[in-house]
């Protein structure tokens, strides 16, 4: 019997339709080719409808996303919404309702991309982030004291757990081990001040990693690895971080991988419903105007298929951006590619369709 996996589709704000509708154009084509069978579901989330019906996530469309396989999202943020709005609305809900609590964003700058990094190539940058997805400063606790007075406090707490760590941790190694480049592990922290919450995760690695001796640990200050990672990003493997640090070397390692237009995550839950996402925003200024790269999204869709063990499909698709990469695209950026975002989609499922 043929294979049939359900996706979630949430094309979402901006540009998320446009760069959406190239990832399914690649899977179409690629699951055609491979023998199995991908189902579409739509959601209409985002700030759009947001606007129109107050409604952010209800329990109706949680309770449908559960009974899917995947959920391929496209882009969540409006001009006309309030930061953070959104974000804890949908994004983040998702991201917690649905326990995905690794991120796992691949750094690769391929052959025809152009890196900032003076003197650095292909061959140096080439690494993946692990980072925490459900705790740390993004769990919301904390809160106002004396709002609006001159007394005012404010107090934000990053919440790390014994168990949420360690799960992250575990993955992170299994991921280096399966990864099977360097075999090294880097936790990224910041032991030297924050003595309490990176003080768990660094005896919660260095236990772990007795389980591992196949794998080299390493440890570096998230200050630091901002450093060594424009200046010897050949020296990373696999990094492993909490949520908030996470999230801040993935903007810079997006940037000396090319850019937002490349730049692809997954949010998962190794034993629930998985979300993957271009990791750039909704670029509302493009909106409509088919400039945007649809690279990120289409790798996206590639991590996707990869998670959902249809390894040789996502081979396919990896092969078939390279070679646009190298030889078709002009430059990354949106509006420079030389090509629309829908002639980008093509050429992609033209080396897909030749193989
Ligand atoms: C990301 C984004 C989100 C985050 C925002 C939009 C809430 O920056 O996916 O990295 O901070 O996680
Ligand atoms: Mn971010």
């Amino acid at each position: 019997m043929t294979k049939e996996y359900n996706i979630a589709v949430i094309p979402g704000d901006g540009t998320g339709p446009e760069v959406v509708a190239e990832g399914i154009k690649i899977l179409d084509t690629v699951s055609a080719k491979c023998g199995f069978k991908l189902s579409y579901h739509n959601y209409n989330l985002g700030g759009e409808h947001y606007l129109a019906t107050g409604e952010l996530l209800p329990d109706s469309v949680i309770e449908s996303l559960s009974r899917k396989d995947a959920m391929f999202l496209g882009a969540i943020g409006h001009p006309d919404v309030k930061p953070g709005i959104l974000e804890k609305g949908i994004l983040l809900n998702l991201r917690f309702r649905f326990d995905q609590y690794i991120n796992l964003r691949p750094v690769k700058l391929y052959e025809g991309v152009e890196t900032p990094i003076k003197n650095k190539g292909p061959k140096d940058i080439d690494f993946v982030v692990v980072r925490e997805n459900t705790e740390g400063l993004y769990t919301g606790a904390g809160g106002f004291l004396k709002k609006d007075t001159p007394d005012e406090v404010a107090i934000q707490e990053s919440i790390n757990t014994r168990k949420g760590v360690e799960r992250c941790v575990r993955y992170a190694f299994e991921y280096c081990r399966k990864r099977n480049k360097e075999k090294k592990l880097t936790l990224c922290g910041k032991t030297n001040v924050l003595t309490y919450a990176f003080d768990l995760w660094e005896r919660t690695f260095n236990e772990v990693a007795k389980e591992y001796p196949d794998i080299k640990t390493d440890y570096a200050n998230v200050d630091a690895i901002c450093m060594w990672m424009v200046k010897n990003p050949e020296w990373f493997d696999v990094i492993v971080t909490d949520n908030m640090f996470g999230d801040i070397i993935t903007d810079l390692a997006a940037m000396i991988q090319g850019g937002m237009g490349i730049a692809a995550g997954a949010n998962i839950n190794p034993s629930g419903v998985s979300m993957f996402e271009p990791i750039g925003g909704s670029a509302p200024k493009y909106t409509g105007k088919q400039i945007i790269n649809p690279i990120a999204a289409i790798l996206a869709a590639q991590v996707m298929l990869e998670t959902l063990g249809e390894e040789k499909a996502s081979v396919m698709i990896e092969n078939a951006v390279m070679t646009v990469l190298r030889n078709d695209i002009i430059d990354v950026a949106a509006g420079k590619m030389g090509y629309t975002t829908s002639e980008v989609g093509d050429l992609v499922k033209g080396y897909i369709i030749k193989v």
